[in-house]
């Protein structure tokens, strides 16, 4: 269900409402609102608090009574850690503890947008928090009958602002609803999210959002001369699709952002084939995909000047009578030629297609997404992505984007000295290296021979695409990473110069 946002100026005492969310920061230093909780308990508020265990930690939340005086039925409070450490961030897991909090009532208020300081915009602020509370109270319960649906729907900013605070929390919901969308079709067993099934739930959330959909069937797929997409796909029964999204708005100037997110509905491993143990969350390896197709549907409310184009491959990796086998070589759209070593190491091989095509629709800046190499995992752990590239600077604007939504990435090399391990001797390249080590670099090494010297990032997000357990306003299972990212890089991107051509 959506969470409608208002904002109010109403004192915090008077705000009739289901639940008052007030903040207190490190020490049980009370923030604003506190004090009247405190008040309408006869100053009990702190020796409950510590009898609690509350510190007052960014994570902490307890609920107490409201007290008779208060307008308000019932009172959370939520730690914010140290007054002068606050973020955007901080206000975004404030967020998400008030909706973990507030599943069973309708109505809530808070005083969160008081307690931040001067340097930090109020807009800003807003938005976090919506993104927060939008993010951290997403459930999925399209497959269950045993869980209940939260029953919070409003939710009122105290403190006012005016129209430009509104706004900013409208802003906050419009996002945190993408990635949501992200998580319901990532959440979505692979029995229900066939290529043209997918496909099909794109467009729909697509239309009305400002941007042309094409969605290619096998025969364009070939005519496209996508090799290592088709090669890749022949093992399904179920045939690929290929969607390229694109938003152009009105007085855009320049060459156009180009975002490709690796869809695997499902990684069987072809041939190859993986462990029984854990494959199950190989239905999640269509993140990229679905974090690139669902930053298309807000450019156009974000008001996005600039043109943006996504490229999502969609197969699935099956073992079969047709599937291809080791030792197969895959001619690419560029022409490039790879030997087909091991079938699990498949994404690279349909992103190589949509790289490709992507530099020939003339982009200037190149990002890619996809849940890659197990390798990443073990450098960087699940929670933060690996960022390569080819150009200094397009790392350093992406990187940044990403830190300013709050979601983790780091770099990594690619090193010259490893190409050589993709060498093969009957193809331009072999799909994995030789030799073990430093997955995670040579699959982005391999990218790297399908992108013509555009500037390019690659993100490999194996480890945040998905959460074992939930953790701040990610829920167990498919967490839309990345998606804020590439809509935070879209509202801010400025095309390249021309240098050729
Ligand atoms: N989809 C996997 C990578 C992956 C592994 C994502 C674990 C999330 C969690 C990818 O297609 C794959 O199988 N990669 C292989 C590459 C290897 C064969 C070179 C891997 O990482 O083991
Ligand atoms: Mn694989
Ligand atoms: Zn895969």
């Amino acid at each position: 269900m959506t969470i409608a946002f208002r904002v109010s100026a109403a004192a915090p005492a008077t705000t009739r409402t289901d639940l008052l969310a007030v903040p207190v920061f490190a020490g049980r230093a009370l923030g604003p609102g506190a004090e009247v909780v405190d008040d309408a308990l006869g100053g009990a508020l702190g020796a409950f608090l510590a009898e609690a265990g509350f510190e007052g930690k960014v994570g902490d939340a307890v609920l107490v009574p409201a007290g008779e005086d208060l307008a308000a039925r019932s009172v959370l409070v939520l730690g914010l850690g140290e007054r002068s450490a606050l973020t955007l961030e901080t206000l975004r897991r404030a967020g998400a503890l008030l909706a973990q909090r507030a599943t069973r009532v309708t109505n809530a208020a808070t005083t969160l947008l008081d307690a931040i300081p001067d340097s930090m915009d109020r807009t800003d602020a807003a938005q976090a928090i919506a993104e927060g509370v939008v993010l951290g109270g997403y459930q999925f319960l399209d497959y269950t009958s045993k869980r209940k649906a939260s029953k919070l729907a409003r939710v009122t900013l105290l403190g006012g602002g005016g129209a430009g605070v509104g706004r900013a929390a409208g802003r906050g919901v419009l996002i945190a609803e993408a990635t949501c969308w992200a998580r319901d079709i990532i959440n979505t067993p692979s029995n229900d999210k066939a290529p043209e099934v997918f496909a099909k739930a794109a467009q729909s959330f697509l239309r009305g959002r400002g941007v042309r959909v094409q969605v290619l069937g096998p025969e364009e797929i070939r005519r496209a001369r996508m090799g290592g997409v088709l090669g890749v796909a022949q093992g399904s029964a179920r045939r690929p699709r290929f969607v390229k999204v694109t938003y152009t708005p009105t007085g855009a100037r320049g060459p156009a952002l180009a975002l490709v997110g690796k869809g695997v509905v499902f990684d069987t491993g072809g041939i190859s084939i993986k462990p029984a143990a854990g494959m199950e969350t190989m239905k999640t390896d269509m993140s990229g995909a679905a974090a690139v197709l669902a930053t298309m549907a807000v450019l156009k409310d974000l008001g996005v000047k600039q043109r943006v184009v996504a490229y999502a491959p969609l197969v699935e990796n099956m073992p079969s009578g047709t599937a291809i086998r080791p030792g197969d070589v895959l001619k690419h759209r560029n022409g490039v030629t790879t030997e087909v070593l091991n079938t699990d190491a498949e994404g690279r091989l349909i992103l190589a297609d949509a790289l490709a095509l992507a530099v020939d629709d003339g982009a200037g800046a190149i990002v890619d997404v996809a849940t890659l190499t197990g390798a990443c995992m073990v450098a960087l752990g699940d929670r933060i992505a690996g960022l390569m590239g080819n150009d200094e600077g397009w790392r350093d604007t992406v990187r940044a984007a990403a830190d300013r939504v709050g979601e983790s990435v780091w770099p990594l090399p690619l090193p010259e000295e490893y190409r050589p391990l993709l060498e093969s001797e009957v193809a331009d390249l072999r799909n994995i290296s030789t030799g073990g080590y430093g997955g995670a670099l040579t699959a982005g090494l391999f990218l790297e021979a399908f992108v013509d010297g555009v500037p390019w990032v690659h993100l490999d997000i194996a480890g945040p695409s998905r959460a074992a357990t939930g953790y701040g306003y990610m829920p167990k299972g498919g967490t839309g990473f990345a998606t804020r990212t590439l809509i935070e890089l879209a509202r801010t991107y400025t095309p390249p110069r021309r240098t050729k051509g």
